[in-house]
């Protein structure tokens, strides 16, 4: 039913073609046909990983109101774990001293409780959305430690509390190292001191005890990240921190990382005895604008058509090589489904992708698995492939 709603989008003949040609492009003729005979709409990628790990997608405020209703349709056909890309973010959600506002997050949850959907919060401390008067006293000075804990606390309190066992797995602490390893300068530290990364997953068990509570991060398959990511996770828990999963976030590359940094990546956060996500997946097809390659939001680079090659349309030789990609990032997840308990998109279709605004503005991007017509593309199918031939092979 749920399937059928998606499905009266798009014309019946329209969408059999783009499936036929997507699976086509990867020799996927079986399957192409078999869904020709019967009529029938894609595959869904909560049932083909059903018995392996969640697969969610992070969702903007259109797509769980449901005013996309196209958006909102794949989405309740094809994932059983939602993120909300950005009304969790402290500057959303409590922009001013005093003031929270719960409208979109509490529709967020609301769509996420209807279609019976794990719940993810996203953010709760992290350097980037977080409004200045945050760090500052009424003369714009930095305020002290034990002001600054205390309005970490109340915030996690008011947020956490309010969704207290509906919402089931909290981004306690965002991004809080450098490329390096070591600790990133942000205001919390400078201010807090270290401590601020145990206090706020202590502050987060204590307005919920039952919540799963996770480190998130990005660049974490480079081995020094990786290696602070673990000290840091390592000494939390050793301390009885309640640190329950670590988030590696997966902002992509075609080439990077190798499928033996992730692979190593994800075998070495699973030794720590915590579960392993991958938070945020997307793959990047697009020209690198510089030389950085993590996913520091603070990039900017000017727009310059070679870096913006395909904006009518991406050639099948990418698509192609994009499909081969997911493939070989799926195998992986899959050789590790055991610790790997969810893998969210970071985002739904390629229209609302980040991407196609970082680190340059009004670039069009292919990261994901629908096109800009919410149809499925090769890679969607390549991920189906997978699965089932991972199912296969048990
Ligand atoms: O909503 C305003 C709109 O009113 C205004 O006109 C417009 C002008 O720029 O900005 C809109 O806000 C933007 C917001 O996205 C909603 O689209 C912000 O400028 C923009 O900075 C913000 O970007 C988000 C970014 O985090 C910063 O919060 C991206 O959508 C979101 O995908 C991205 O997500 C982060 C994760 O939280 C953490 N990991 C990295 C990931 C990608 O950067």
């Amino acid at each position: 039913m749920r399937v059928m709603k998606y499905f009266v989008q798009c014309s019946v003949r329209e969408h059999l073609r783009t499936m036929f040609r997507a699976a086509a492009a990867l020799s996927l003729l079986p399957l192409a046909f078999s869904l020709l005979a019967a009529g029938q709409a894609p595959p869904a990628l909560k049932d083909a990983f059903k018995d392996s790990f969640l697969i969610g997608a992070a969702l903007n405020p259109a797509e769980f109101t449901e005013s996309d209703a196209r958006d909102a349709a794949i989405v309740k056909a094809q994932f059983d774990s939602i993120s909300p890309e950005n009304v969790l973010k402290w500057e959303s959600v409590h922009p001013e001293p005093g003031r929270y506002d719960f409208d979109l997050p509490d529709k967020y949850v609301a769509f996420g409780e209807k279609n019976h959907m794990f719940i993810v919060g996203h953010t709760l401390v992290w350097h980037h959305q977080t409004p200045k008067w945050v760090f500052e006293d009424a003369k714009g000075n930095p305020v002290d430690r034990e002001t600054l804990l205390k309005r970490m606390r109340e915030h996690i309190q008011a947020v956490v509390g309010r969704y207290k066992g509906r919402v089931h797995g909290w981004d306690v602490v965002n991004e809080a190292l450098e490329d390096d390893g070591t600790l990133r300068q942000t205001p919390w530290l400078k201010i807090i001191g270290e401590e601020y990364i145990a206090k706020a997953f202590e502050f987060a068990h204590e307005a919920d005890p039952k919540a799963e509570l996770n480190y998130n991060e990005f660049s974490l398959e480079n081995e020094a990240k990786r290696n602070g990511a673990i000290e840091l996770i390592r000494k939390l828990r050793a301390q009885g921190v309640p640190v329950t999963g670590v988030g590696l976030q997966g902002h992509y590359k075609i080439d990077w990382p190798s499928v033996d940094q992730l692979d190593a990546a994800i075998a070495a956060f699973a030794k720590l005895g915590v579960k392993v996500m991958i938070t945020e997946l997307d793959v990047d097809v697009l020209p690198p604008a510089m030389q950085y390659r993590g996913a520091d939001i603070s990039a900017n680079v000017e727009l310059q058509p070679k870096l913006n090659p395909y904006t009518s349309g991406l050639p099948d030789s990418v698509q192609q090589t994009l499909a081969n990609r997911y493939s070989d990032l799926f195998g992986v997840f899959h050789k590790h489904h055991g610790v790997l308990t969810r893998v969210t998109f970071w985002g739904v279709t390629d229209a609302s992708s980040w991407l196609n605004n970082w680190p340059v503005r009004g670039r069009t991007s292919y990261p994901l698995l629908f096109d800009r017509d919410g149809r499925p593309k090769p890679a969607f199918y390549s991920v189906i492939k997978a699965a089932r031939e991972a199912s296969a092979a048990k």
